[in-house]
Order: C-alpha cells, then sequence, then structure tokens
C-alpha cells in the first residue's frame, strides 16, 4: 500500500499535489470566490470578529503560524498563536468576538482537545481544520473545515502539513471576502495562484536532486540551523522539526534577524546554515544574515525563489523554488525541506517512517 515508494513519508510527500487538489475542491467557485459549504460560520459573523486564537501542536502549531500570518494579512483581524499545552493555562482573553480554530491532523491529540475544551468552557466559538472525519476534535468543534489530504501513516507529518496551509488560504480568503479587505480582482488572483499550486509541486518534485545533495553533507554534522524572516521563519520551525524527528540530526530554528543577540556564538567552521529566503520584500535582509554567518565559517545553503540572483554570490548553494504570491510560498517551499528531512535520515539509516521514541497520534498530556 506504499504504492511503489520505499516509504510512506516518500509516498505522502509526492501525494501533496493531490492533496492540495481535494483541499480545494468545491470550495472555489468559477475562480473568482471562496464558498465554504462545510461551515457554518457566515459573513455576517465574520464581520463580528475580534480576535481569532489558532492553537495546536507540533507541525500543526507551525501551520497556525503561517495561518497567522495569511489571515492578518488577508483580514486585518488581529491573530494570535498558542502550543495547545500551553493554551489552557496562560488565562488567554477570550471575548464574545474570539474565534479559536484547532488545528490537528488527527484530530486526536489529548494537547489540543483540552484546550479547545476550555475555549469552549471561556465561551468561545471553536472551528477545527482537521483531516480525520469523526475525530473527537471534528465532533466537538462548532465548525469544521476538514483538509483532504488522506489518511497520513508516516509519523513525520507532510501532506497534513501542507493541506492545512490551503485551508488557512481558502479561510483567509473567505474571510476577506466578507469583510471586503480585499476587492474582487485581488481575490480572482490569489484563487489563480492557488489553483497553479499543484502543477508547480509535480514539477518540483521531479528534480530533488540538489536537495539530495545538500542531504548527504549535513548528514554527517551533528547540529545546525535553519534561519528566515517572516513567513520563512515559520518554515524554518517546520523544517527543523521535521529533520530532528526522523534524522536525530540537532537543529535550532531561528529568526534571522535574531541570530546576532546570541546564537551566533554557536557559528564555527562549517556549521551548515540553511537559509531561507523566499520572502523577497525581506530578501536584501536576509542577504546580510547570511553574510554575518559566513564571515564565521558557516557554510550556507539558501532556498530562494527562481529568477533570483543576489544570493549566490552569499551563499555557498542555492535551492529555487518556483515563483507564486508570497502568502503562497511555504505550499511549495516545504517540500525540498521535508525532501531534505528525508534524504538526511535514509543517509543515516534510520527508519524514516517509525522515529524513536515517538507516536503518530499523542493521546497524552
Ligand atoms: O494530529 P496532530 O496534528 O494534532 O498532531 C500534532 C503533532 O503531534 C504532530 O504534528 C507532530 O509534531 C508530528 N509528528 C510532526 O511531524
Amino acid at each position: 500500500e506504499k504504492n511503489g515508494f520505499d516509504t510512506f513519508m516518500l509516498k505522502e510527500i509526492h501525494e501533496q499535489p493531490r492533496a492540495y487538489q481535494d483541499t480545494m475542491r468545491g470550495r472555489i467557485n468559477a475562480g473568482q470566490e471562496i464558498v465554504l459549504p462545510d461551515i457554518a460560520l457566515t459573513s455576517a459573523e465574520v464581520r463580528q470578529l475580534k480576535h481569532i486564537h489558532l492553537i495546536a501542536c507540533g507541525t500543526a502549531y507551525h501551520a497556525a503560524l503561517i495561518g497567522k500570518t495569511v489571515i492578518e494579512r488577508l483580514t486585518r483581524i488581529p491573530v494570535e498563536v498558542d502550543l495547545a499545552s500551553e493554551y489552557r493555562y496562560r488565562m488567554p482573553v477570550i471575548g464574545e468576538n474570539t474565534l479559536v480554530i484547532a488545528v490537528s491532523q488527527s484530530g486526536e491529540t489529548a494537547d489540543t482537545l483540552a484546550a479547545m475544551r476550555q475555549a469552549k468552557y471561556w465561551g468561545a466559538r471553536v472551528m477545527a481544520i482537521t483531516n480525520v472525519i469523526g475525530s473527537s476534535v471534528a465532533r466537538e468543534a462548532d465548525d469544521v473545515l476538514f483538509t483532504l489530504a488522506g489518511p497520513e501513516i508516516a509519523v513525520a507529518s507532510t501532506k497534513a502539513y501542507s493541506s492545512q496551509l490551503i485551508a488557512f488560504y481558502l479561510l483567509g480568503l473567505y474571510m476577506a471576502q466578507s469583510l471586503k479587505t480585499l476587492d474582487d480582482t485581488a481575490i480572482a488572483g490569489l484563487i489563480a495562484m492557488l489553483e497553479k499550486l499543484p502543477l508547480q509541486l509535480v514539477s518540483m518534485l521531479r528534480n530533488m536532486n540538489p536537495i539530495r545533495q545538500v542531504a548527504e553533507r549535513i548528514a554527517e554534522n551533528d547540529h545546525l540551523f535553519f534561519i528566515g524572516r517572516g513567513l520563512d521563519c515559520s518554515l524554518a520551525m517546520e523544517a527543523s522539526l521535521k529533520l530532528k524527528e526522523i534524522s536525530y540530526i540537532h537543529s535550532e530554528a531561528y529568526a534571522a534577524g535574531e541570530l546576532k543577540h546570541g546564537s551566533l556564538a554557536l557559528i564555527e567552521e562549517n556549521t551548515p546554515v540553511i537559509a531561507l529566503a523566499t520572502q523577497e520584500e525581506l530578501l536584501e535582509k536576509t542577504a546580510s544574515n547570511i553574510k554575518e554567518v559566513k564571515a564565521r565559517g558557516a557554510y550556507v545553503i539558501a532556498l530562494a525563489l527562481e529568477g533570483c540572483t543576489g544570493l549566490e554570490k552569499v551563499a555557498d548553494q542555492v535551492i529555487y523554488v518556483p515563483r507564486t504570491h508570497p502568502l503562497l510560498t511555504p505550499a511549495l517551499a516545504v517540500v525540498p525541506l521535508q525532501m531534505l528531512a528525508y534524504y538526511a535520515a535514509s543517509f543515516r539509516g534510520n527508519d524514516v517512517d517509525k522515529p524513536r521514541n515517538l507516536a503518530k497520534s499523542v493521546t497524552v498530556e
């Protein structure tokens, strides 16, 4: 049932174009408008919202970090993101017009479920973004926006994460329509780029050789850094978790601008630094952070947009990602990072689908 792939993880990485299509299907009307027939939240209710809180664990938390930026940029509604295991104990301020969104692939994560119940108890309306129909999170939420990624077997989450990004794009655009924060042309433009993502992914997946070479090089290292700004910083956190989880190489994700406030001390001759630089408006700043680590001896692998020429001179190696709208870029850029973790774990001879100490669904708090 691995469909010719060696592992479930590899199969699921390759299922992402399909997962994107399935998650979008029936939710885009004639390329012009988002329709979400499965959720009851009306346009009038969207207009009442004052705050949105996103709660999740692990990879779903990293998707929520991207979701925050997406929703805030598209709607101007303030969004907070919390780890589910922290949310309940910090006494969050929840008002009548707070929407809490629990994000969970399995829909059975104990921390997420507990945080969601607490939010309901405090009076919030609760929405779920989940991949499993009939799961506890789906049953207990007021509204459910399903990701339609299909069953995810590998412990390391891949297609569930990227489909959660798609769900956030759909939800953000749906809210923007209700709020009129974007005009029809801007919405249609974003929808067109959203619909192109699956094919862009297909062509990316055909050429993973450059990232395989990077993985071979880093597989020997004990620790490394991922750095980035803005959405690339959130994506760095996911890339780092994926690498740790299956390759057992220690890594840290850092906001590129924050390194010089302490962690730069850890950079030595040949420390690998994977610099995510896909957000063009932040490129110049990221490039100067790359120079900072290079000057301390780091070996820098940059991830940049196709056609970006500025980084070849500063990084040791550049991996390219196709162009789309900046908000959508993480849905493409995540793939080489998933493959990096995959190859590094394989080079080290690890069991990619069943990493040590971990379970697919974490049902204890
Ligand atoms: O099923 P969930 O999305 O609620 O799971 C949350 C985390 O346990 C999960 O994403 C975990 O971090 C993954 N193993 C990461 O690949």
